[in-house]
């Protein structure tokens, strides 16, 4: 009962005691200025427009220019006129997570937007845009996390709190594994951003690929594409907050983003609005410094709390690995798992690249066996893949050289291995049992030319 008193008095505490109000004074494209309170304003501040049809319009603070506040509105513009009244809201925005929001999809306000009623509220208010925990006080990464998804398991093993990108062209299969991991993997609670979508793709996502057993244990955050840049950023910060919830519960949560790169167009719309000039590739300082803020929320919690491993989608544009996105998102996490469109192309999904892809976690949480399975099993790849393109023309000759010859061997098998069909459950064990079993048999010739 004192819980929910220290609530409400919390919840009292935050309730404006006067109604501040300005008026518009012009609108430029999606930004709206407004006059009369800018002095108190600040960026990141919430405002209701009431529109000429009686609507009332959300807006942000964005930035300030000319003696007016820049506003960016969450929905349409439709409506809005010179002199509308502008009121002031609460400014820092919250949800109310609770354990009832599990099966349900929310868009960015935490409003159910799949049709089946209202969402019941927990009783604390979490802020949508929180700071991680201080570095000193989390713990750090915890035991593995079996992600259910083979080629991860055993080549990229993920730990409790860690933080790790799926890089991928467009069509190369991100959306496709991170709905392996949704219904594979062993986290008890997995909260799944659905950032920038199309519309027609998030609901086959849902209705088709969560299933019914991914969706009781998980809580789904969208905004599609044609939603405005302020919902899209806001439900990257949302899905965070409902996972941060969860982790608070003593959870180890599973947090899944698609995609990192609609988050930083987002934000990209948003600064290039309020007039902040382009950087990179006319991605604005700003997304640089927004991308570690949302980043460093996943991770372990502090002591007694569950933890956040998160494991977020970046489209790499054009396929270039380089470009400032990825760039900036593989220097914050703690690992990257690259999808090849060439190997997509050759029909092997998920189409993980091995070589190119690293855990960072990886040789501190194995045994020395497992080490030494993972090892050899990377060495045979890297020399089968350095022959590669002699081995097809025919002109490498079977006995020249003993690595080649065993990597020739293996190399089918461990393909094989690394293909996994999305319905196809998988644990750890089983995922080092069978390499292992893979690693055992030996080349038919090699004692022969030995
Ligand atoms: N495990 C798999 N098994 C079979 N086919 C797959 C698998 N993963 C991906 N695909 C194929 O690749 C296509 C694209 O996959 P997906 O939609 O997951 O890619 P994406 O990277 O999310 O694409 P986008 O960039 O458009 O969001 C799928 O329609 C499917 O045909
Ligand atoms: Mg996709």
């Amino acid at each position: 009962m004192s819980n929910l008193m220290a609530t409400l008095i919390g919840e009292i505490e935050r309730l404006p005691t006067e109604r501040l109000f300005g008026r518009v004074a012009s609108v430029r494209g999606l930004v709206i200025e407004i006059g009369g309170v800018q002095g108190n304003l600040s960026v990141g501040d919430r405002c209701q427009i009431m529109a000429r049809d009686g609507r009332t319009v959300p807006c942000e603070v964005v930035g300030f220019r000319s003696g007016c506040a820049l506003l960016l509105p969450f929905g349409g513009l439709d409506g809005i006129g010179l002199g509308c009244r502008a009121e002031l809201t609460e400014s820092a925005p919250m949800l109310r997570p609770s354990d009832e929001w599990l099966g349900r999809v929310i868009n960015a306000f935490g409003e159910a937007v799949d049709g089946e009623g209202p969402i019941p509220l927990g009783d604390r208010a979490y802020p949508v845009r929180a700071q991680p925990p201080p570095a000193h006080q989390r713990q750090r990464v915890g035991g593995k996390l079996d992600l259910g998804v083979r080629a991860l398991n055993t080549f990229l093993t993920c730990c409790q709190g860690q933080r790790m990108g799926i890089f991928a062209g467009s069509g190369v299969g991100k959306s496709t594994i991170l709905s392996m991991l949704i219904r594979h993997s062993h986290a008890e609670v997995v909260v799944i951003g659905l950032v920038g979508e199309r519309g027609r793709e998030a609901r086959e996502f849902i209705e088709d690929d969560l299933g019914e057993a991914g969706m009781a244990r998980s809580v789904v955050v969208l905004a599609t594409s044609d939603e405005s840049p302020l919902m899209r950023r806001q439900a990257a910060y949302a899905t965070l907050t409902v996972a941060e919830y969860f982790r608070d519960q003593g959870k180890n949560v599973l947090c899944l983003m698609d995609s990192i790169t609609r988050f930083a167009m987002a934000q990209r719309e948003i600064s290039l609005s309020a007039g902040e000039p382009p950087a990179s590739k006319g991605y604005t300082p700003t997304v640089f410094a927004e991308l570690p803020r949302l980043l460093e929320r996943a991770g372990p919690g502090v002591a007694g709390s569950g933890s956040i491993t998160g494991l977020f989608t970046v489209l790499v544009e054009g396929d270039d690995h380089n470009e400032p996105i990825s760039d900036a998102v593989r220097g914050i996490l703690d690992g990257h798992i690259v999808l090849d469109r060439s190997i997509a192309e050759r029909n092997r999904y998920p189409a993980v690249n091995i070589l190119r892809s690293v855990s960072r976690t990886m040789p501190m949480c194995n045994t020395d066996e497992q080490n030494a399975l993972v090892n050899t099993a990377r060495q045979i790849i890297t020399t089968y893949e350095d022959m590669a393109e002699l081995i097809r023309l025919g002109a490498y000759r079977q006995g020249s050289n003993a690595d080649v010859d065993a990597a020739i061997h293996y190399y089918p098998a461990i393909e094989n291995f690394l293909a996994q069909r999305k319905d196809e459950a998988t644990d750890l064990d089983a995922g080092y049992a069978k390499l292992r079993s893979i690693l055992q048999t030996r080349p038919p010739d090699a004692s022969e030319s030995g």
